[in-house]
């Protein structure tokens, strides 16, 4: 949508990724909405005033005491003056402060005064954004109907990889965009965690071993449930794909490094197992690459059981998922082994297909699955993956929505 005479109010707190909000100020600028920008006194050692001032094409607002400011535009009117507020970067700290309700400076009592929409775009080191502080926090400011952008997966400039890059100014112009069509999406405010991809368990070093998942169904989910406004957090396997966008990846190689992300990444109010976890892992991998030749002749591979993921979530003493949905690749008898996966592991729905080789599905664009709802089951039509995840995604929202 156009942005021509909104008024966007931008609070830039004090992370590395204020530099890429002066980017965003320029682009809201192009595309015609005015912009108004509050410094935190931590965001002034990244960005300067002048540098914002010259973009916003304003003074920039930084002090909660100033006489000047309270004369011309209070803080009170400066929380209202806007049709959205933005905060880019927002640090640990900040969000921390929103959570809590503190107003102690400038940006934390716009925010608190505010009556305004208000749109997060969290950055920050990925130790901090899997802090069990900030993981609470995120999920109050969530329950508030705060809406949230990002973070994004990748290298850091902390030196660190992960889950806590600022979301990037084109997506948090989409991201302001879409807030300010007012459309209310049916999975906002909510947070949905979902597993994609297939794991490796490692032999030794150069060794490992994997299967045909290529991640394409569960990450067609991931992207459909963010379409749909949730806030989404991907756990993934080694795949070959790309990330979608807005949604925060966790990258992990093993089953037990995947089930550690997935109780980080909890509470959630609906988690899709859709990864091709391995059942099983090596036993005493070897610490040097395994020798052709040697001699103790060939390896013999002894296995250990793996975590079960799907169980350890749809089972959880503190943090369950209001919706538990597990995938159930199958080759014979495919319902009838869901029915049962379903009973066995708790969980609330499962996504049965058939994953014979000749059906193509494993790797492929395509899938027919069949929906076990408890005693019911639904048999879709083949669809391409992101067809069956924008099912999946519009399905989980009513049932979250009659769930209340
Ligand atoms: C070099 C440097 C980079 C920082 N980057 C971040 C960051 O990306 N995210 C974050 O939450 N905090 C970051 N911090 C810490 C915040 O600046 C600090 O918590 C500050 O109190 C935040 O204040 P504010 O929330 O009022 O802006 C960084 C600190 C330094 C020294």
């Amino acid at each position: 949508m156009t942005l021509y005479g909104k008024r966007i109010l931008i609070i830039i707190a004090g992370g590395i990724a204020a530099y890429k909000t002066l980017e965003l100020i320029r682009r809201l600028k192009d595309d015609g909405a005015s912009v108004r920008a509050v410094l935190t006194k931590a965001g002034r050692e990244f960005v300067t005033p002048l540098s914002v001032s010259a973009l916003t094409e304003d003074k920039v607002y930084a002090e909660l005491f100033d006489l000047t400011d309270e004369a011309e535009m209070g803080h009170i009117e400066l929380s209202r003056d806007a049709d959205l507020v933005v905060v880019a970067p927002a640090t640990a700290d900040l969000l921390a402060k929103m959570a809590a309700g503190l107003a102690d400076d400038l940006a934390s009592t716009v925010l608190l005064a505010t009556d305004k929409p208000v749109l997060v775009a969290p950055a920050m080191n990925v130790r901090m954004w899997e802090h069990a502080a900030t993981r609470r926090n995120m999920a109050t400011l969530m329950d508030d109907g705060i809406a949230v952008v990002g973070p994004n997966s990748g290298a850091m400039a902390c030196g660190e990889f992960g889950p806590g890059r600022m979301a990037e100014p084109a997506e948090i112009r989409a991201a302001i965009g879409d807030l300010l069509a007012g459309g209310a999406k049916p999975l906002a405010g909510r947070h949905v965690l979902i597993t994609s991809g297939p794991t490796f368990e490692p032999i030794d070093p150069v060794r490992y071993i994997a299967n045909r998942s290529s991640g394409r169904q569960g990450h067609a989910i991931a992207a459909a449930a963010a379409a749909l406004g949730a806030r989404v957090t991907l756990v993934s396997g080694p795949v070959a794909i790309a990330d979608p966008a807005g949604v925060t990846v966790v990258r992990v190689e093993t089953a037990a490094e995947m089930l550690a992300a997935c109780e980080a990444a909890l509470p959630a109010d609906a988690a899709v197992c859709a990864a091709a976890v391995a059942d099983w892992h090596v036993l005493d991998q070897a610490a040097e690459k395994l020798k052709k030749g040697s001699n103790a002749g060939l390896p013999t591979l002894r296995f250990g059981e793996n975590p079960d993921i799907l169980t350890t979530i749809a089972n959880h003493s503190s943090a369950r998922p209001e919706l538990v949905i597990g995938f159930a690749a199958e080759t014979e008898n495919v319902v009838g082994h869901a029915r049962e996966k379903l009973a066995r592991k708790g969980c609330d729905w499962i996504v049965a297909n058939d994953v014979s080789p000749e059906t193509g599905i494993m790797g492929g664009a395509d899938n027919s699955v069949h929906l076990v709802t408890g005693e019911a089951v639904e048999d879709w039509p083949k669809l391409a993956k992101e067809e069956v995840a924008a099912r999946l995604a519009a399905r989980i929202a009513a049932a979250l929505d009659a769930a209340g």
